[in-house]
């Protein structure tokens, strides 16, 4: 069995890109795999946060990993913040991390672009997630598109740490989904759907009730001509609507391509609005239920006991190797 890993921001609204792009899949690999997921707070840090509504993000996040699926029997399911050696791995691998690779994220560049001070702290991020990754001996760690450079980053940290040391750390590979890995902006649909654009228009939340789900739907940006068909180069708006209904009504894209044949985009927008509705609604039930039970402080008290077991175990061969008493 391969060990899974991954983590999610609680940051903000969740999308339902990072439903299609992350979540979907982690449910599915705790089937067959040993499966670590994380809610990255200290990650949340790294830029300003109102400690009230992160308290609710941390919470609401756990509850929807648990709403979409993720079973703390089968899968390990804590929070970040509970097993202190997420941190203290990080700051030994800042000192194995250079400037030049940590500078080159093109996620800190956009996260960075524009304000006057940058945190450290968003500047250090991957390599935090590096820490996270490799506590577990990780093999595989499902992601969106997105993440990609920061996975190879982890890599190579990894790899450095192994030549100078000796074998200590697993080299883990990214996975990232064949359909749904970047959903696209309702808005403009060569940008990636984003919970941080600040227009609510261009991204579907996960808990965005029905009426806003087909308002947004019908609303959004698709292109010239009147085919259905997916050919994101020349029709992303209609391709990413395509990926979207695949998704949530477990049909293939070329089944899709068959019924719609002949009909216009209105069609296609209708049929995709119900199928989103159909697939987020029990999720929000689930997500509320649980926001009111003791259920998820359990899950995750015993969550984060799992996960400390490993990781004291990890961090206790790095501290020794790299000749700390
Ligand atoms: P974040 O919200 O940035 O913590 O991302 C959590 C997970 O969702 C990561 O694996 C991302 O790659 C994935 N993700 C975020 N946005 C999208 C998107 N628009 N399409 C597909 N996956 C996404
Ligand atoms: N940086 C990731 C994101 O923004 C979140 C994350 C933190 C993560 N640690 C991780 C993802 C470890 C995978 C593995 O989406």
């Amino acid at each position: 069995m391969a060990r899974v890993f991954s983590g999610i921001q609680p940051s903000g609204v969740l999308t339902i890109g990072n439903y299609l792009g992350a979540l979907r899949h982690f449910a599915i690999k705790q089937e067959t795999e040993e499966t670590v997921y994380c809610i990255v707070d200290l990650h949340a840090l790294t830029l300003p946060k109102d400690p009230d509504a992160l308290r609710l993000q941390i919470r609401t996040l756990a509850a929807t990993y648990l709403a979409v699926g993720i079973d703390p029997l089968k899968s390990i399911l804590f929070v970040q913040s509970h097993v202190p050696e997420h941190a203290e791995l990080a700051w030994l691998l800042q000192c194995m991390s250079y400037m030049g690779e940590v500078s080159r994220m093109t996620q800190f560049k956009e996260k960075a672009e524009g304000k006057e001070s940058v945190p450290v702290g968003l500047f250090t991020y991957p390599v935090l997630q590096a820490a996270d990754i490799l506590l577990y001996d990780t093999n595989i760690v499902p992601v969106g598109e997105d993440q990609k450079q920061h996975i190879e980053l982890c890599r190579d940290i990894a790899m450095r740490f192994n030549q100078r040391f000796g074998n200590v750390f697993v080299i883990p590979e990214h996975q990232i989904p064949k359909l749904g890995a970047k959903i696209m902006s309702l808005e403009d649909p060569n940008k990636k759907m984003s919970k941080s654009n600040p227009n609510p228009a261009s991204y579907i939340s996960l808990m965005d009730e029905p009426s806003v789900v087909k308002k947004k739907i019908i609303r959004a940006v698709t292109d010239t001509g009147c085919e259905i068909k997916d050919d994101p180069e020349h029709k992303p708006g209609v391709a990413n609507l395509l990926t979207i209904n695949a998704l949530c009504s477990n049909r293939t894209i070329a089944e899709l391509e068959a019924l719609f044949a002949g009909k216009g985009y209105g069609d296609l927008k209708k049929d995709t609005a119900e199928v989103v509705v159909a697939t987020l609604s029990p999720i929000q039930d689930r997500v509320k239920d649980i926001l009111e039970t003791t259920e998820l402080e359990e899950a995750l008290t015993v969550g984060a006991e799992r996960a400390r077991v490993i990781a004291s175990q990890t961090l206790t061969r790095v501290k020794k190797v790299m000749g700390l008493l």
